[in-house]
Order: C-alpha cells, then sequence, then structure tokens
C-alpha cells in the first residue's frame, strides 16, 4: 500500500494497538491518544532526571551506547530536530541527520525504500517529521520489528513529544493539573501542538482548556470535544493559570482568505503584558516556537518572566531522551 492509499484508508487512527507493547510500555511513539496518565507520568518523571541546572554540565549516560538514531525531517525544524540529536547523543547513541534535498528521495525514491535503506544500515530509531498525516505510522506499520518510530511533528494531527514537553512545563510551575484553566490561543485549527497538548491534558485530568482562535482559525467542529472553544479572547484569558500562545501555520492554510492581517491579528488576538492582566496573578505564558514576535506575542512578554518558554526548550531535550530510553528499554524485552 502506498503512503496516499495508507492515509486515505486510514485518516488519523487511533494507534494504541502500533503504539505500545504488550506489557504497555512505548515501542512507537506516533500519538499521545491512548497513553495512560500512568505512562505518561513515568515520561515525565523519567524527564525529570536528565534535568540539571542552567549553566551546569548536561546530564549524560551511555545507555544508548551502540544504537543508532536517524533524523529524517521531511519539513522545517530547529528545535525539534536539534533536541532530538542532543537527546540521542547524551544517551550514547550514534546520530545520524539525513539531508532530505541531497537525498535520493529527490531523485525519486519512495519515504518507504528510503527507510528500508537505512534500516538495512541498522538504525534502531526513526525520527519522522512529515507534513502530511499518516507518515509516522506508515512507516511504524513497516518497519522490523525491532525498529522503533518516533513522530516529530506530523501535518496538522500531532506533536506528541511536544504535548509531552508542555505537561512537563506546566506541571513544574503548577505542580498537577486537575485544578488548571490552560488557555491555547491562535491557529487552532492547523495546530498539531494545539491537539496533542488537547490530548495530554485531557489524559492529565486538567480542569479546564480554553482553545481562543478567530473564527477562521478554530478547530472543525468535534475535533476537540473536552475543550472550551469560543473566539472571545479576554473570556479565554479570565482567570487562566497557563497562556499558551500558537504560531499561524500559513503553510498549513490554502489562502490567505478570511485569515487576518498581522496588525488585525495583534490587536484581537496577541498576548500582550496588559492582556494577561486577565489572566491569573501567577499564570505562566508559553509558546512552542517558531515565535513571531509582535504577531501572536508581544515581545517583551516573550523574554519577561511570567514567561517560560526557554524552559519549554530545555524541557524539550530531557523528553526527547526519556522517550528515546523508555523505547529502548521496551526495545530489549521484546
Ligand atoms: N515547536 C517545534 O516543533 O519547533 P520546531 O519546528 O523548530 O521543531
Amino acid at each position: 500500500m502506498s503512503v496516499t492509499d495508507f492515509i486515505q484508508t486510514k485518516g488519523s487512527p487511533d494507534e494504541s494497538d502500533l503504539q505500545l507493547t504488550a506489557d504497555g510500555q512505548i515501542r512507537h511513539l506516533i500519538t499521545l491518544r491512548g497513553l495512560s496518565r500512568a505512562l505518561i507520568t513515568e515520561l515525565l518523571d523519567r524527564a525529570e532526571t536528565y534535568l540539571s541546572p542552567i549553566g551546569a554540565e548536561a546530564v549524560r549516560n551511555t545507555d544508548l551506547d551502540g544504537r543508532t538514531v536517524a533524523n529524517l525531517f521531511f519539513e522545517p525544524s530547529t528545535r525539534t530536530r536539534a533536541s532530538f540529536e542532543l537527546a540521542a547523543k547524551r544517551l550514547g547513541a550514534v546520530v545520524l541527520n539525513l539531508d532530505v534535498n541531497m537525498s535520493s528521495r529527490k531523485k525519486g525514491e519512495s519515504i518507504l525504500d528510503t527507510i528500508y535503506t537505512l534500516q538495512a544500515m541498522q538504525v534502531d530509531v526513526f525520527v519522522v517529521r512529515d507534513a502530511s498525516a499518516g507518515v509516522p505510522a506508515y512507516i511504524a506499520r513497516s518497519v522490523e520489528d525491532h525498529v522503533t518510530v518516533l513522530n516529530a511533528g506530523e501535518g496538522d494531527v500531532s506533536h506528541p513529544t511536544q504535548g509531552l514537553l508542555d505537561l512537563l512545563t506546566i506541571r513544574q510551575y503548577k505542580g498537577s493539573f486537575a485544578d488548571l484553566v490552560v488557555t491555547i490561543v491562535g491557529d487552532i485549527g492547523h495546530s498539531r501542538v494545539a491537539r496533542s497538548a488537547a490530548e495530554g491534558l485531557s489524559i492529565m485530568g486538567v480542569g479546564e482548556l480554553r482553545l481562543v482562535s478567530p473564527p477562521s482559525l478554530a478547530p472543525a467542529p468535534g475535533t476537540m470535544p473536552d475543550a472550551v472553544i469560543t473566539t472571545d479572547l479576554e473570556a479565554g484569558l479570565k482567570g487562566a493559570d497557563v497562556v499558551m500562545a500558537l504560531r499561524i501555520q500559513r503553510e498549513r492554510i490554502g489562502g490567505l482568505e478570511g485569515i487576518p492581517g498581522i496588525d488585525e491579528y495583534f490587536a484581537h488576538y496577541g498576548i500582550s503584558e496588559s492582556r494577561l492582566a486577565l489572566a491569573a496573578p501567577d499564570a505562566i505564558v508559553m509558546h512552542p516556537g517558531p515565535m513571531n514576535r509582535g504577531i501572536e506575542i508581544e515581545s517583551g512578554l516573550a523574554d519577561g518572566p511570567r514567561s517560560v518558554i526557554t524552559r519549554q526548550v530545555t524541557n524539550g531535550v530531557a523528553v526527547r531522551m526519556a522517550v528515546l530510553d523508555a523505547a529502548m528499554r521496551a526495545q530489549i524485552r521484546r
């Protein structure tokens, strides 16, 4: 079956059957959907062990000694790609960053032939980012039993390690999830970050999730059933404990019809210091990056004391170390 057939046939299936081993460990990580609260908590706890104080030496060990991790990014990335590379290297793995633009994909090689070629070179883990929904699952269903696939961002569907690092950051600042109001603002409709955050927060039992966007960037009806969906930013921010701003995903929007211009967007949906006054006094401000300063977030706020954006980045390495380590432990058991 080709990747196009797979995507058309399967859509965005629940991948729980695919991504967990028989004893409930991570075999592949395609989505947060279907993971238990206990498993997510275990991953977050494990991630904490990989953090060291800023300025101190980064935590490293040799748990992935002898393993090979291949980064296959068919879409641009700074944070996810760099953090997967650092995570794998800090665990002692060999890392291959395939330069997709210089690869035989440009000569027409199929994605599976690329995978099979690298698998024959004894790659243990494929870290995959692709603009099309379904690609990480398609690869996961096609690799050999001992190989792991980690989703590093899949169209507008899923970005599970981003979801985990967002959960870790929220937990660090807020302790638990049950009494929290989390507000995500921006291009919800095209955001895999919002989707994975919503899935993760729902599993962790968040008090209330609010999704705020212009009408043209709202989620499709029924896709975020646990969230309060609104176009009213002030109502969305009122009393929020966590405020996350999102980038407008222009690369996923067919035309710009109905999408507000930059000034109009900031005026109506930009997160600024003055707007944050509506949130809880100790509210934190998050952004997955890359940021468009002055469009979705005021520049001073992004760098200010309530911003935890750089902490999110630091946590990204730790979370990816935790996921790689968990998947490799599960591989040993297979
Ligand atoms: N947050 C995130 O996925 O950033 P990158 O696109 O830089 O990886």
